[in-house]
């Protein structure tokens, strides 16, 4: 298979992530079968590249086009975004990439198309990074992100927004959690020295080590025996706020693909967690980190807003709730560049109806004196503290409880973290109480 395969593989995910058709994760798992590790690590930097620079490459396309491209010939349209990023991004030369692009075209049976890519891609040569420069004062472009979010982070953090803008293009560190049940973040840490892999203890989290390079987690130490696990340190933190007790009945009620669910584990091993999430493919999936770890959980497939109000009539109830809720996923850019295509703005509106209902049918199944705890990987208000005050409001047997960290920001309603260049994701926590 030649790096041509692997670009034709490119256009076709691109193309599926601008019809909304799935997420980057998702488009690429199918080719990992197919291809050898290398062209899969290609195939992945050219997705995300695309993806993290989209608007900038869209800018750059439309700028030197005559007229827009026709619906039916979205595979040049996309051909032409991986060229642009090529060219800019990839440590290419310039005519490898101009000659294998055009010869894409013959492989897409679009020969037509072979000037007209040719022509773009060498004006993109000579002048695209000098228009990129002149068009510095748009932030769309010059931070490329959908205008519509850069609008909602400017309204809700005027501050920190363009920060946040930046540490969202940087990709984020490879950080473990250390199972301190059977061995301690310093020791650990040893064991990477003496393999000479370089890392350092994450700040927020005492469980979180970050690599220096990101590495295929069989080269790391113990991971087959449970030692470590691959999650950000904004995401460990959730076990040691929710402090859960040994004696304690616990609902992970969005649980997939098990990360929170194996770290409040490895804090409480004696816990009765259930896990429930609606989807069985992401549920396997924290099936298969509980038995990595050797951790013991009773799993569940079904709508949280249905099984609830089933629990509730069986008068199940739990000491504490995580309720990590399907969210925008604006703090976690950097990983997932594609949501800058894939999030549309009334999502927001649709997952904030989604969340309220989520809150209100789990804290039923709370006992007095018990603690849930809300969390989210989005950066938006609307998602994160409005929702709590709006169910605060509505709920008189709630309270807050402080989170008494030193990290973050604290808000009127819980704690918000932004993405940090080579730490932590943006991340947001609500700590409950039943009075
Ligand atoms: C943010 S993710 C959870 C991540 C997980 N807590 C972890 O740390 O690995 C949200 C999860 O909610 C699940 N979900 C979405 N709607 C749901 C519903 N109505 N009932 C149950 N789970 C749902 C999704 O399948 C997804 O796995």
């Amino acid at each position: 298979m030649t790096a041509d395969t692997t670009r034709l593989q490119a256009v076709s995910i691109v193309s599926a992530l601008r019809a909304n058709n799935g997420s980057l994760s998702s488009l690429l798992e199918p080719y990992r079968k197919q291809n050898s590790p290398e062209q899969q690590a290609l195939l992945q930097a050219i997705c995300f590249g695309v993806c993290r620079h989209y608007e900038q490459l869209l800018y750059l396309s439309t700028q030197f086009l005559k007229k827009p491209l026709r619906k039916k010939d979205e595979d040049i349209s996309c051909l032409m975004l991986i060229g642009i990023y090529q060219l800019l991004y990839m440590n290419m030369p310039d005519y490898a990439v101009v000659n294998e692009c055009v010869e894409s075209c013959r492989k897409l049976k679009k020969n037509w198309a072979k000037n007209l890519l040719n022509a773009v891609l060498r004006s993109v040569q000579r002048e695209g990074q000098e228009l990129l420069d002149s068009a510095q004062s748009e932030p769309s472009i010059h931070y490329s992100h959908p205008q519509w979010l850069i609008r909602q982070l400017a309204a809700d953090w005027p501050e920190d927004y363009l920060q946040i803008l930046e540490a969202n293009n940087i990709q984020g560190p490879m950080t473990l959690r250390v199972n301190q049940l059977l061995t301690s973040r310093q020791d650990y840490l040893q064991v990477l020295a003496s393999k000479s892999i370089s890392a350092h203890p994450g700040v927020i989290c005492d469980s979180a080590v970050i690599l220096e390079q990101a590495c295929d987690v069989n080269a790391l130490p113990g991971f087959s025996a449970g030692l470590v696990s691959v999650q950000d340190e904004a995401s460990q933190v959730a076990a040691q706020i929710l402090q859960v007790r040994n004696s304690d009945r616990v609902l992970d009620a969005c649980a997939a693909p098990g990360g929170k669910s194996c770290a409040i584990l490895e804090y409480a091993p004696e816990a009765q967690l259930l896990a429930l999430d609606n989807s069985q493919s992401r549920l396997d999936k924290v099936r298969e980190n509980l038995q990595r770890i050797g951790l013991r959980a009773e799993l569940l497939c079904a709508d949280l807003l249905h099984q609830a109000g089933q629990w509730r009539r069986q008068e199940l109830f739990f000491d504490r709730i995580l309720l990590d809720v399907p969210c925008s996923a604006t703090g976690v850019i950097r990983r997932h560049p594609d949501i800058k295509l894939l999030r549309q703005p009334d999502d927001i509106e649709k997952l904030k109806v989604l969340q309220q209902a989520m809150l209100l049918e789990c804290w039923p199944l709370l006992k007095p004196g018990g603690k849930l705890l809300y969390t989210s990987c989005s950066l938006l208000q609307a998602e994160n503290n409005q929702q709590i005050q709006a169910f605060l409001h509505n709920t008189p047997d709630a309270a807050e409880l402080d989170i008494n960290l030193a990290w973050g920001h604290k808000l009127n309603h819980g704690r918000q973290l932004f993405p940090s260049p080579g730490a932590h994701d943006g991340f947001y926590y609500a700590l409950l109480q039943k009075c």
